[in-house]
């Protein structure tokens, strides 16, 4: 089975998830296509079978590349089987009323865009101090101190569960063959 890994990325986080998820596709017997929505270029999906999309929230939205992409293929996205990551750091929180944030966040995508993805999986992603500029540091610095998330600007923190993930994965396999 030929399987579409798209993915959105500003950190390189959910490219990291997106490429992780392609490996463990291939490392299964099927073919992965892996695209950078982002980049906005050509591309043609005549051929995958089925598609895992990948998208990470930005002060409560997904990146508009991605929403423009997903509603302009909602239409084939709902006649192959599809699942959805959604990548958040919100989904880490220790307050239950933060973790059901998260996990209604992809639900103004989908229903924005007429996307039906058989599957959803709520991802935490990383806090990548070295690759914000000032500002945003500053900021994510204080979000992650309300969130107690590591305050250390001096490292990277990834939140990512790679086990969940892989089981995301093998279940989305066994969905797409029923
Ligand atoms: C400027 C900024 C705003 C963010 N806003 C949110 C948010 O509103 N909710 C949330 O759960 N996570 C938020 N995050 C956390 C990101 O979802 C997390 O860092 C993720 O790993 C980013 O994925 P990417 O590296 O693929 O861009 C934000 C991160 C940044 C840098």
């Amino acid at each position: 089975m030929i399987i579409l890994v798209g993915y959105a990325s500003v950190e390189g986080q959910s490219r990291k998830i997106a490429e992780r998820v392609a490996a463990e596709v291939e490392a299964a017997g099927d073919r992965a296509l892996l695209l950078d929505i982002g980049l906005g270029g050509e591309y043609a999906l005549g051929h995958p079978e089925a598609a895992i999309l990948c998208a990470p929230i930005h002060a409560a939205r997904y990146p508009a590349a991605f929403v423009a992409f997903v509603r302009q293929e909602a239409e084939w996205l709902n006649s192959v089987p599809s699942a959805f990551i959604s990548v958040t750091l919100l989904i880490r929180s220790e307050l239950e009323e933060e973790r059901q944030e998260a996990q209604h966040f992809p639900d103004g995508l989908l229903s924005e865009t007429g996307w039906k993805p058989a599957m959803v999986h709520n991802a935490a992603g990383a806090l990548r101090y070295s690759e914000y500029d000032f500002f945003k540091r500053w900021m994510m610095k204080r979000m992650a101190a309300q969130e107690k998330a590591p305050t250390d600007i001096h490292h990277d923190h990834e939140f990512t569960d790679w086990t969940a993930l892989r089981r995301f994965v093998a279940d989305f396999r066994v969905t797409a063959r029923t």
